[in-house]
């Protein structure tokens, strides 16, 4: 057999004009940042066609302190560095910004190609003592329970001309939502976001220059408990977690034509800084919010509304060393979701109608809706679920506390109503209280996220497989919320870190989560050192039977699977850096708990013990840490990756004696691990999916090669024994595909894959997700729910598949950090015919196409500029390809 290459790729000869830049950023930000946190930011940019070695790289960049004049920097660099460039000048001051486009040019400095696009970023405030605002709130006694009244701040500055600069530095101790003369600022939604308020809390920078004018302006600031004071968590939750009281911190700047610039920052001493209770009766994150428009103040944001009987702030206390800049995006709207259906379905007491509205999607999202025809008192309900029961009624029972249930109240006015402080994981929404019809005019439906940029795709031949793929989408989409959740519906929606460590290879396929997994890695390390172990997840609040933080196999390990895996996909050091300590921390701390053969089975002594492989199909309902795969044999197979991707680290970072104490640690671990649960004849001491898997993707046989032959096909006959069902939880799902592909099993694979009987993928997507589910079974054959208190029907960690199928299916997989070589290695099969997959890599846009026509693979390769694609397609040779697309067949 051979393969034969159509069309070879010739590179072009370069002329002026051609050389494009596609892409230019700063740092991980997507596009345009404000309020950056590094004085020395880093700059990376995407040829569109290979350039000459001996070109350069023309950067050219006004910088600019608010009030002084700009200046104009320009530097050449080597064309062959491109990613994550230093930054080559004086280090930034606060607030500085910065035009900057890159260019190729000839080693003359002769243009090749047009400048990139402006380039537009600047820093946040930087320094401890830029934060002269304090956070002020409430200044009369609050309830301590749950459901308080939410306040209003408001403020007037008058301003000698309109800015030609100005912006607005903003944060809250809760959340905050602001406004200025009248209109919202921006587009974000739970502004700070949720990171563990005691190390550090986030501050947002926003370009409010349109919304002033020259007189009087008006700033006015929606306040709500959010996750600082709310109710956290499940088993009752916890309230009041990180403070009793609220605050806004508020920071306007501005500049005017003339280079003069001007502050203004809230506080509780100058007396102009105001308060009163507002129109949100209560407002709870998973239950839902109450609003009363009787209580509404008119005008209140607005210049020259009369607050003479609201009353002056009180500051609440926060250190202003750990107000940080975010290395984040903001949680925001995105696309709406008009109703697929709505029916009414019965009548309130009043006699108005109850309708069931069907948005066709299960995700994160809000409600805007029309309320009219109102008289004032009158009321109008909603409640969110994910799933119906069989008799067609809402499934309420699994939202446990987080009832997601908003009420609205009337002033006898038109208006349009969406909750501020509240987010919603739903499909369904039940309307109640509205006169007449309801019809889809009256309802908005916004989907709310994270901002990310998507970074790849996957298309198949197969319906059913690109709506797995959707589903895995939409839950990721759903979960990455602030940070990264475990479902974004019932009373829990936390930081767990095992579910990130299951799913987080699968997430950096689809999104860049650089910042934002980054971002959350800051605060993983904040509570390991609070709690002396990497919790359950993060950020920690003690809840229930997981109050006490011990280390967990899987859960715990995420401190070294996530900063691996945004090293693998982006090729910055940097986060091995940031994380080092962190993984350093867990390598060392678990150590302890070995036993002297190098398995893990001698902590945690807590209730539930290890977790195992959480949700093992076969584990009864109520109890899910039931599963048939040894806990010790898991706990090792893990922390044996997180030896071998510590010792990577470390060698990365060239701690040499660190990388030397790992390599000896996982060679114990590895022994341990093969003589506890191994036996000669390549038979495991847990005869199930999930050990062979973990053994063989971890490459804990790799020494073993008979052993290796030999698991792979015990695994395989396990698969054909099953029917083709799956019998792993979350600890051996994401590599049960990998090992049977890494040994040979292709078939078996994707017998599992395109299995529609349950438990299985495709089972769900038979049933009508739109999400991946929490359990295989979260909803019965015959429609009726799980019974267990714990089914969510969007949960990302099942959609960890979707890895082996960006890999896989489409074939595209990373060999070396930050994609410089990749491997593209799709596996026909499924009854799969045709596949396309992209991913956009720091280097630009790497994509596979493949198509099977009779007996010949034909496959179209995108490589970008300074990449290199390894093809390895079975039974041919492998072979390496350059920048540019190649199209290759293979014979069969
Ligand atoms: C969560 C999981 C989590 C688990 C820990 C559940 O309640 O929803 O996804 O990992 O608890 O055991």
């Amino acid at each position: 057999m051979n393969a034969t290459t159509h069309a070879p790729q010739v590179v072009p000869a370069v002329t002026a004009g051609e050389l494009a830049i596609t892409r230019f950023t700063v740092e991980h930000y997507p596009g345009d940042a404000l309020g950056i946190g590094t004085a020395a930011p880093r700059m990376s940019w995407v040829y569109a066609k290979p350039v000459p070695a001996d070109a350069q790289i023309l950067l050219k960049l006004t910088r600019r302190v608010p009030g002084g004049k700009p200046v104009e920097l320009e530097t050449y660099l080597p064309v062959a560095d491109s990613v994550l460039v230093p930054w080559q000048f004086e280090p930034l001051a606060s607030r500085e910004e910065v035009y900057a486009t890159v260019q190729v040019v000839s080693a003359s400095h002769q243009p090749l190609g047009e400048p990139s696009e402006t380039l537009h970023f600047e820093a946040g405030l930087l320094l401890e003592h830029d934060h002269v605002a304090d956070f002020v709130g409430p200044s009369w006694p609050e309830a301590r329970s749950d459901h308080r009244h939410l306040p209003l701040v408001r403020t007037e500055v008058g301003l000698r001309d309109k800015p030609v600069r100005a912006r607005l530095y903003l944060s809250a101790l809760g959340l905050v939502e602001a406004e200025i003369n009248g209109v919202k600022v921006g587009n974000d939604a739970l502004i700070p976001g949720w990171t563990n308020y005691e190390k550090r809390v986030e501050c947002w920078t926003y370009d409010v220059a349109d919304a002033l004018t020259a007189g009087r302006n008006a700033l006015g600031f929606w306040l709500g408990d959010g996750w600082f004071r709310g109710r956290i968590g499940f088993d009752g939750g916890y309230a009041n977690y990180y403070g009793d009281n609220i605050g806004v911190f508020a920071q306007l700047e501005v500049e005017y034509a003339d280079g003069g610039t001007e502050a203004f920052y809230s506080n509780s001493w100058d007396r102009t800084w105001k308060v009163a209770l507002g129109p949100i009766v209560c407002s709870d994150l998973c239950e839902g919010e109450r609003y009363d428009a009787r209580l509404e103040r008119a005008g209140w944001s607005e210049p020259g509304f009369d607050d003479s009987d609201w009353e002056p702030v009180s500051e609440v206390f926060y250190n202003p060393a750990n107000i940080e800049n975010p290395e984040t995006s903001p949680v925001r709207a995105h696309e709406e979701h008009k109703p697929l259906s709505i029916a009414r379905v019965g009548e309130t007491a009043q006699g108005r109608g109850v309708w069931l509205v069907d948005f066709g999607q299960n995700c994160s999202q809000r409600i805007r809706l029309h309320m009219r025809g109102l008289a004032a008192g009158e009321t109008v309900e909603l409640h969110h679920v994910e799933v119906l029961e069989p008799d067609g009624s809402i499934a309420t029972r699994t939202l446990r506390r987080g009832q997601q249930h908003d009420v609205y109240t009337s002033n006898g006015q038109d208006a349009w109503w969406e909750p501020r402080f509240a987010m919603h994981g739903f499909r369904y929404a039940q309307i109640e209280g509205l006169p007449g019809e309801l019809t889809a005019d009256d309802i908005e439906c916004r989907v709310y996220h994270s901002v990310m940029d998507r970074a790849g795709e996957l298309e198949t031949s197969d319906s059913l497989l690109n709506r797995l793929h959707a589903n895995a989408v939409w839950s990721m989409r759903s979960n990455f919320v602030s940070i990264p959740t475990d479902c974004p519906q019932r009373d829990e929606r936390l930081g767990w870190t095992g579910d990130i460590c299951l799913f987080a290879p699968t997430a950096s396929y689809l999104y860049d989560v650089q910042g934002f997994l980054g971002s959350w890695l800051k605060d993983v390390r904040a509570d390991q050192i609070k709690w002396g172990t990497v919790p359950f997840y993060v950020p920690f609040v003690p809840l229930g039977a997981w109050a006490h933080p011990q280390a967990i196999s899987t859960w715990g390990d995420s401190a070294v699977e996530v900063p691996w895996t945004l090293y693998m996909d982006s090729g910055d050091a940097k986060v091995l850096e940031d994380s080092y300590d962190l993984v350093r921390a867990w390598i060392d701390e678990v150590a302890g708990y070995l036993s002297d053969d190098g398995v893990w089975d001698r902590r945690p002594d807590f209730v539930l013990g290890q977790l195992g492989d959480w949700l093992d199909p076969a584990a009864p309902p109520d109890d899910p840490t039931q599963a048939m795969t040894e806990k010790e044999l898991v706990a090792t197979a893990f922390y044996y990756r997180s030896c071998v991707q510590a010792q990577a680290i470390a060698g990365i970072l060239g701690r040499d004696d660190d990388a030397e104490r790992f390599a000896e640690l996982r060679d114990r671990v590895c022994a341990g691990f093969l003589a506890r649960f191994t036996n000669l004849d390549g038979t495991m001491s847990s005869d199930t999916q999930c050990a062979y898997a973990l053994a063989i993707a971890f490459g804990l046989l790799d020494g073993e090669p008979v052993r290796l032959i030999k698991a792979g096909n015990r695994l395989a006959e396990l698969v054909r024994l099953s029917g083709g069902r799956v019998s792993t939880g979350f600890a051996g799902t994401p590599f049960v595909l990998p090992a049977l592909s890494m040994t040979g099993h292709d078939k078996e694979a994707y017998d599992l894959l395109t299995s529609t009987e349950c438990p299985s993928w495709l089972y769900q997507v038979k049933m009508g997700a739109t999400t991946t589910w929490e359990r295989w079974d979260s909803m019965r054959e015959d429609g009726t729910l799980n019974p267990g208190g714990m089914t969510s029907f969007n949960h990302y960690a099942l959609g960890s598949v979707a890895e082996w199928m960006h890999a896989r299916i489409g074939g595209l997989e990373a060999i070396e950090p930050g994609w410089k070589r990749f491997r593209v290695s799709p596996r026909v099969g499924g009854g799969i015919d045709h596949a396309s997959t992209s991913h956009v890599t720091p280097y630009g846009k790497a994509a596979v196409d493949w198509k099977v026509a009779g007996d010949v693979l034909e496959l179209t390769v995108t490589v970008p500029v300074g990449t290199t694609a390894i093809v390895e397609i079975p039974d041919y040779e492998s072979r390496e390809l350059g920048a540019g697309e190649h199209r290759l067949e293979f014979h069969r």
